[in-house]
């Protein structure tokens, strides 16, 4: 079965929006099957975002991903991958849809609520980085 890793960011936590957001993926009719709340560090960070270690912003990308808890999520089911992108929406909350988490609860670029694996490929790696 395909799988994904999503992951709450801080400002989700912050806001109290963890609990909307998995509403979501249940409604979709997704499968959660590990979850977990962690504090991230700068190095995990360096990992997980490195292709945008040497932007001019990544140093505020730390403070935002390290200022609170994440939970992070093992998701389950077909075409999982592209379809939890969907229900994101894009990176900008401005440029999201209503109707897509980001389209409906942030209003910028970088406290964007969530992140969701781009690929298969990198979700499996993304797993196994969080999961272990
Ligand atoms: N131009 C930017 N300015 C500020 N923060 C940014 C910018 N671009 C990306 N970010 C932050 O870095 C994260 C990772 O960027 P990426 O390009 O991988 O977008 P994404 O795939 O939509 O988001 P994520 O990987 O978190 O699901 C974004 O979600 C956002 O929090
Ligand atoms: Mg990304």
């Amino acid at each position: 079965m395909e799988r994904t890793y999503i992951m709450t960011k801080p400002d989700a936590y912050e806001r109290g929006l963890v609990g909307r957001i998995i509403t979501r993926i249940e409604e979709k009719g997704f499968k959660i099957t590990d979850m977990k709340m962690m504090r991230l560090d700068e190095n995990i960070l360096k990992e997980h975002y490195a292709h945008l270690a040497d932007k001019p912003f990544f140093p505020e990308i730390v403070e935002y991903m390290t200022s609170g808890p994440v939970v992070g999520m093992i998701v389950e089911g077909n075409g999982v991958v592209d379809s939890m992108r969907k229900i994101m929406g894009p990176t900008d909350g401005l440029e999201a849809m209503p109707g897509t988490i980001r389209g409906d609860f942030a209003n910028n670029k970088s406290e964007n609520l969530v992140h969701g694996s781009d690929s298969v490929e990198n979700a499996e790696i993304e797993i196994k980085r969080f999961f272990g």
